[in-house]
């Protein structure tokens, strides 16, 4: 099958165009490479260098007539979706829409968008969370999500587009840059690694749902043959980030303290997604513990670090 990836340059995205290609589908990717890498890039996909906003992306469906859409391209920092949800909106609303447009007029045979389980719910009591509760973004990340999440239920309505939602947990694994907001087990291992402090913000009893890449990756590809709208993927497992902290520097052996530094204001305190609707229609189960899924990462960052954007071997 011929399937665009958006964002196929960035962390989640590589890694799905991989496991995509192993599969033998021919892919193309389109990313603008704003957070992206080339050096993420599968060489035996087609790259477009473009902003999911780009007219040009129109050209790009006529010529290529894609089967399927994987639409992982997107503004993720919250923080920056606080501080400028115009840019937020640009990029993960309108950026969409150009998408959906695109997909409706070339009968895209399904998109598969990737949602937030964590900026979906926002602070519940309901732990872990199930697809059925209330919807609650609390971020302009959050909201714009949600808004694409709506739209799929607008143009499958009008146009007939069959989609499937993801909502993913807290994902982590190689090439996950550190200089990020949502990659703490990145940010621990970048710290660790060049033996700099590593901050625990407030007194880390936050807790988050921690799935490994290969992980979300088999869950996402799985969109592909099976049905049904909006699907957590995630562990089901609640882990704070002491606990999270203690067991990277345990697996890796590394000698360093922890330190904590003040609360961050409006941090959500705990999410943790139920993930047995995907178990039990489509049979999806993680395979990575924690405990595997940090030491596969631990490797991995071992040999590549990132410093101003570029990969950078550190030891052999
Ligand atoms: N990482 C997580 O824990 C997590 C959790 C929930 C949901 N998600 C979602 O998964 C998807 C992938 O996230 P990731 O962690 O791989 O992030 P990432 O930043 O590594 O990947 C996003 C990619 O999109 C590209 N991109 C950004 N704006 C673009 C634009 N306007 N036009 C074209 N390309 C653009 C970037 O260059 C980058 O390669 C995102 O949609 C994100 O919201 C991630």
């Amino acid at each position: 099958m011929k399937i665009l990836v958006t964002g196929g340059a960035g962390f989640i995205g590589s890694h799905l165009v991989d496991a995509l290609i192993e599969r033998k589908h021919r892919i193309v990717i389109i990313d603008d490479l704003s957070l992206g890498r080339k050096e993420n890039l599968n060489k035996r996909a087609k790259f477009y260098r473009l902003d999911i906003q780009s007219e040009k992306i129109t050209a790009i469906f006529k010529q290529e007539k894609f089967d399927h859409v994987f639409h992982l391209a997107a503004q993720m920092n919250v923080r920056k979706s606080v501080a400028d949800p115009i840019f937020d909106a640009r990029v993960n609303i309108i950026g969409t829409l150009n998408l959906l447009e695109c997909s409706q007029k070339y009968k895209i045979k399904k998109f598969i968008f990737i949602s937030s389980g964590g900026a979906m719910y926002g602070d519940t009591k309901k732990i872990p969370t199930p697809e059925s509760h209330p919807v609650n973004p609390v971020s302009p990340y959050g909201v714009s999500k949600y808004a694409i999440e709506k739209y799929l239920h607008y143009y499958q309505n009008e146009f007939g587009l069959d989609y499937t939602i993801l909502r993913y947990a807290n994902v982590y694994g190689p090439r996950q840059n550190p200089e990020g907001e949502a990659g703490v087990i990145a940010i621990f291992l970048s710290k660790l690694l060049n033996n700099k402090q590593s901050i625990i913000n407030g007194d880390g009893k936050q807790t988050r749902d921690y799935i490994y890449v290969k992980d979300i990756v088999r869950a996402t590809a799985m969109a592909l043959n099976k049905k049904g709208k909006v699907f957590n993927v995630g562990t089901g497992k609640e882990t704070d980030v002491v606990e999270l902290f203690n067991g990277i520097v345990k697996s890796g052996g590394f000698k360093a303290k922890k330190r904590h530094g003040p609360a961050v204001r409006g941090e959500q305190r705990r999410s943790c997604l139920d993930c047995s609707k995907i178990k039990r229609q489509w049979g999806f189960r993680p395979k990575y513990n924690l405990a595997k899924g940090i030491l596969e990462t631990i490797q991995w960052f071992k040999h590549y670090e990132l410093r101003d954007g570029v990969n950078r071997v550190i030891s052999n």
